[in-house]
C-alpha cells in the first residue's frame, strides 16, 4: 500500500542552491527589490552601500505602505505567494519568492525591517543558521534599532544586505571596482525604472524617485521620446488571450541631430547595432530589452529601430517571465504579426539612417509635399506655402501666378503612386531621396535669404524660416556654416 510521507527540503541546502536561482546581477537583485517598492506604493526609493569589510552593507528604502508582523513574516517566507494567483493589475511580482532570491543572489545576511500602524517589526535569515527554517524576529524599539538612518525621507520598510559575499567577489573586489560596479548599476536601474521615474501624465500615476548614495538618479528614455527627431511610427495593439498587448515603434534621430555624449548615451554600452530591437516592459518596467527574438538579424540598417511592446501581468505565463524579471520570450500567436511589424520599422530605420535623419512626419518643418487625408484617400500635393516655393511665386506675376499654380497642379496628378508602391514593396531599401549637393542646398538657400530678407525680415527671422522649411531643414549645419562665412547670420 502507498504511504503518504512529508519530504520537506534541508533548508539550508535549499537557500544555498536558491542563490543561483535567476540570473541576477546587483541591478537585477535591486530592480526586484525596488519593484516591491513600487508595488507597495512608494514614491521614494533610497540605495544606500557601504563597503568597509565586514561593516559592509546594502540598504533599499521605501517609503511605500509597509507590512504589519504576519505580512512581514510571510513576505520572508521562501514562495511566500502561489504564482498562479491573480495579482492586481500593477502589482510587479509573481512568484513570492524576489525579496529571497533577489537578495541572497548578492548577501548572506538578509534583515528587512518595516512598520505599520504605528508598529515595527523587523526579522532576519541569515544563510550560516537558517537550519530548520528558524528565522530571527525581532518587535517594537529592538526592531527599530536596526532601521539605518536615511536622511532623504522617512523610511517604512528597509531591506538590508549584510555579508556581500557575491557583491564584493568575498572582499577581494577594490573600492574603485564596487563604486565603477554601483555607477553600472545606476544607470541599469535609470533605464529599467525610467518610464515610473519621468513625469507622469496621467493623474493616476505617481512617479518615483530613486537615489543612490544621497544622488536622485535621472530617467534614461532609450526612444529619446522628447527629441523633435524621433519618429514613432504608429501604435498597434494585439490581443493575447483576451489581454492586449500594445506595441509602439520608434526610430531614434540620425546621430547628426544629437550632441555626441547624448548621442553616446542613447547608443549604450554595448552600442546601437546590438540596442536596436523589442524593449519588453511589463506595467511599464523594462524586462528585457535589445532583443528581436529571432524574428530578425541585428543589422546596421536598422540600429535605429526600438520598439516598445508593453505587456500586462496576466500575459506572465504566455511570455515566460522568470523569476529576476531580466527574460521572456515571444508568445508563438504574436510570432507572425511580429515578424512582418519588424520589417517595416527596419525599413523605416534604414530610411533615416541614409537620409541624415529627415523625418517623415515631422510637424514643426514646412515640407515640400503636403500629404492629405481626405475620407481614406491619401493624396500628394506640392506645398506652396513652403517658404521656397512661395518665396518665388511672390516674385511672379498675377498671370505667372496662375500659369505656376496649373503646373503644380500637373506634377501633383502626375505624382508616380503606383512605381513608388511597387518599388517600395520589391525593394523598399533602394528607394532613396533625389540627393542635392551641398553647394546647390547653400545657392538656394542664399537666394531665399535674400527674398526674405527683401520683405522685411530680419537676420533671425530669416534663419528661424530656414530652419523650418524642407529641404534645407535637414542641412542646417551645412547652411550656418556657410551663412557664417558669408556674414549672412
Ligand atoms: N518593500 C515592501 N513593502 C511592502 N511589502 C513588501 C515589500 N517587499 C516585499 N513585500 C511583500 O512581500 C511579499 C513577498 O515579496 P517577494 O518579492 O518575495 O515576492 P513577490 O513580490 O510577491 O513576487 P516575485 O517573486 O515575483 O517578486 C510581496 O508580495 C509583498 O506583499
Ligand atoms: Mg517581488
Amino acid at each position: 500500500m502507498a504511504l503518504l510521507i512529508s519530504n520537506p527540503p534541508d533548508a539550508s541546502a535549499l537557500m544555498e542552491a536558491s542563490r543561483s536561482f535567476g540570473n541576477y546581477d546587483l541591478a537585477a537583485a535591486l530592480a526586484d527589490l525596488i519593484d516591491n517598492s513600487i508595488t507597495a506604493g512608494a514614491t521614494k526609493v533610497s540605495i544606500d552601500c557601504s563597503y568597509d569589510g565586514d561593516v559592509s552593507f546594502i540598504r533599499i528604502a521605501d517609503d511605500g505602505q509597509g507590512m504589519s508582523e504576519d505580512e512581514l513574516k510571510n513576505a520572508m517566507r521562501p514562495a511566500s505567494k502561489n504564482p498562479l494567483e491573480d495579482r492586481s493589475p500593477d502589482d510587479l511580482g509573481r512568484f513570492g519568492l524576489g525579496l529571497k532570491t533577489a537578495s541572497f543572489s548578492q548577501a548572506r545576511n538578509l534583515t528587512v525591517i518595516s512598520k505599520k500602524d504605528g508598529k515595527v517589526f523587523a526579522a532576519n535569515w541569515d544563510l550560516d543558521s537558517i537550519s530548520d527554517w528558524t528565522m530571527l524576529c525581532y518587535s517594537d524599539e529592538e526592531a527599530n534599532a536596526h532601521f539605518i538612518e536615511n536622511p532623504i525621507f522617512e523610511t517604512v520598510t528597509e531591506v538590508i544586505w549584510r555579508k556581500l559575499d557575491r557583491v564584493t567577489e568575498d572582499g577581494a573586489m577594490s573600492s574603485e571596482d564596487f563604486n565603477r560596479l554601483l555607477i553600472s548599476s545606476a544607470d541599469q536601474l535609470s533605464l529599467i525604472f525610467h518610464r515610473y521615474m519621468e513625469k507622469q501624465t496621467s493623474l493616476t500615476k505617481k512617479s518615483i524617485m530613486l537615489y543612490l548614495n544621497g544622488i536622485k538618479l535621472e530617467p534614461h528614455d532609450p526612444f529619446k521620446r522628447n527629441h523633435p527627431a524621433t519618429q514613432q511610427l504608429d501604435t498597434e495593439t494585439l490581443s493575447v488571450t483576451g489581454s492586449k498587448v500594445v506595441i509602439t515603434p520608434y526610430i531614434l534621430p540620425h546621430f547628426s541631430k544629437l550632441p555626441p555624449n547624448e548621442y553616446e548615451r542613447l547608443a549604450g554600452e554595448e552600442g546601437y547595432v546590438r540596442n536596436q530591437g523589442f524593449y519588453v516592459y511589463r506595467n511599464r518596467r523594462l524586462i528585457i530589452h535589445g532583443t528581436w527574438f529571432k524574428l530578425f538579424r541585428h543589422g546596421e540598417l536598422s540600429k535605429l529601430a526600438r520598439v516598445m511592446v508593453d505587456i500586462p501581468n496576466t500575459l506572465d505565463a504566455q511570455w515566460r517571465i522568470t523569476v529576476d524579471k531580466s527574460d521572456a520570450q515571444i508568445p508563438t500567436t504574436l510570432k507572425r504579426r511580429l515578424r512582418d511589424l519588424t520589417e517595416k520599422i527596419s525599413n523605416q530605420s534604414s530610411r533615416v539612417y541614409r537620409q541624415r535623419g529627415s523625418k517623415i512626419h515631422r510637424t514643426d518643418v514646412s515640407p515640400v509635399w503636403n500629404r492629405t487625408v481626405t475620407k481614406g484617400r491619401i493624396q500628394f500635393t506640392v506645398n506652396t506655402d513652403n517658404r521656397g516655393i512661395s518665396n518665388f511665386v511672390e516674385t511672379l506675376s498675377s498671370s505667372q501666378k496662375s500659369h505656376f499654380t496649373d503646373i503644380l497642379r500637373i506634377i501633383a496628378s502626375g505624382f508616380p503612386v503606383e512605381a513608388i508602391h511597387t518599388d517600395f514593396s520589391e525593394n523598399p531599401n533602394n528607394i532613396v531621396q533625389a540627393e542635392t549637393e551641398p553647394e546647390e542646398i547653400v545657392r538656394l538657400v542664399k537666394e531665399l535669404s535674400e527674398g526674405l530678407k527683401q520683405s522685411g525680415l530680419s537676420k533671425e527671422e530669416v534663419f528661424d524660416v530656414i530652419k523650418t522649411t524642407a529641404p534645407f531643414s535637414d542641412y542646417i549645419e551645412i547652411i550656418t556654416a556657410a551663412l557664417n562665412e558669408s556674414g549672412n547670420k
